[in-house]
């Protein structure tokens, strides 16, 4: 059973194991935490609550301190836990982030897995920052996820275009990259890119629908071959159902959704400025699609099974 104490690390594990996906979603606004957490404990679907760096420079999530106090205010974490996700070492825009602070934060705040994404480095200085990150978190016994490739979609501007980008496998994780990557950082699992891209968080783009992603999974099977560690989609509004159903079975362990629950609050937001109970409704139907969409209903009770025997 997964009870408070089990540690997402042992979670994970047991997912990639079994061939289940664990869903983690994005808080662009602090009450979208409620209807995230509300969602995953109705249909007993285990997820993560995830806030990453955009989400609080781009959007209304205030801050990670304001998203771990309301999420730990919340008390509600049999069926979640939190996780932080994108700090970029070089942003969207090209600055530079102060990376080792804001791991160093989210530990102190208590979040249960991090990310660090050196994807816009070059192959040894992302080992290089990823290793002093893994030797930071684990530290605290927290499990860290990295980002080799180029998951495209946050820069600003538009994007290339999307066939020639699946058919060129631009910014596509690399094999051997990978396999070098996982056993010298030692780090526990990997975002990859496999034809997925992020939604758009800045300009008009923020508000279009994302275009119709889909996913190379035989570049897949030899990723997870050389890897040996749960991999992670990242872009994951908008995918093709049959690509994430083959994704599954194929060895992704945890998907990455912001842009289809960020847009379902903030149109209804704009709809009814004065009722964010609307709005927060809203995300728990989008939550309650793509659960039964990919068929995460009582992921929880199957994931808590492996766990005690
Ligand atoms: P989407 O916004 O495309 O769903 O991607 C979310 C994501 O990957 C956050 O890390």
């Amino acid at each position: 059973m997964i009870e408070e104490k089990t540690s997402v690390d042992e979670i994970m594990k047991q997912a990639y194991r079994q061939g289940i996906l664990i869903p983690a979603f994005n808080v662009a606004y602090i009450p979208m935490i409620k209807p995230i957490i509300e969602s995953l404990k109705k249909h007993r679907t285990f997820g993560l609550v995830e806030v990453a760096r955009p989400d609080v420079e781009k959007f209304g999530a205030g801050s990670f301190r304001k998203v771990a106090e309301r999420y730990y205010a919340l008390g509600e974490r049999i069926f979640t836990r939190l996780h932080l996700d994108h700090v970029p070492v070089i942003d969207e825009d090209g600055k530079k982030v102060d990376w080792q602070y804001l791991i160093k934060l989210a530990l102190e705040l208590k979040f249960d897995s991090v990310m660090i994404d050196g994807s816009r480095l070059s192959l040894e200085e992302n080992i290089s920052v990823t290793k002093k990150v893994v030797e930071l978190a684990h530290n605290c016994d927290v499990p860290v996820e990295a980002e080799l490739g180029a998951v495209l979609g946050h820069e600003e501007g538009p994007l290339p275009p999307y066939e020639e980008l699946f058919a060129t496998k631009r910014g596509f994780t690399g094999i051997r990259e990978t396999e070098r990557f996982a056993k010298e950082t030692g780090v526990d699992w990997l975002s990859v890119a496999i034809g997925n891209v992020h939604g758009a968080i800045s300009g008009v783009a923020k508000d279009e629908k994302k275009i119709s992603a889909r996913l190379d999974i035989e570049h897949l099977k030899k990723l997870v071959e050389v890897s040996k560690i749960p991999l992670v989609l990242h872009g994951g509004s908008g995918i093709e159902r049959s690509s994430i159903m083959q994704a599954i079975q194929n060895g992704i362990s945890k998907i990455n959704i912001g842009t289809s629950i960020r847009q379902a609050y903030e149109s209804s937001l704009r709809s009814h400025p004065d009722d964010i109970t609307i709005a927060q409704d809203k995300v728990g139907q989008e939550m309650e699609r793509l659960i039964r969409e990919y068929e995460l209903e009582g992921s929880w009770d199957i994931l808590g099974k492996c766990i005690s025997e």
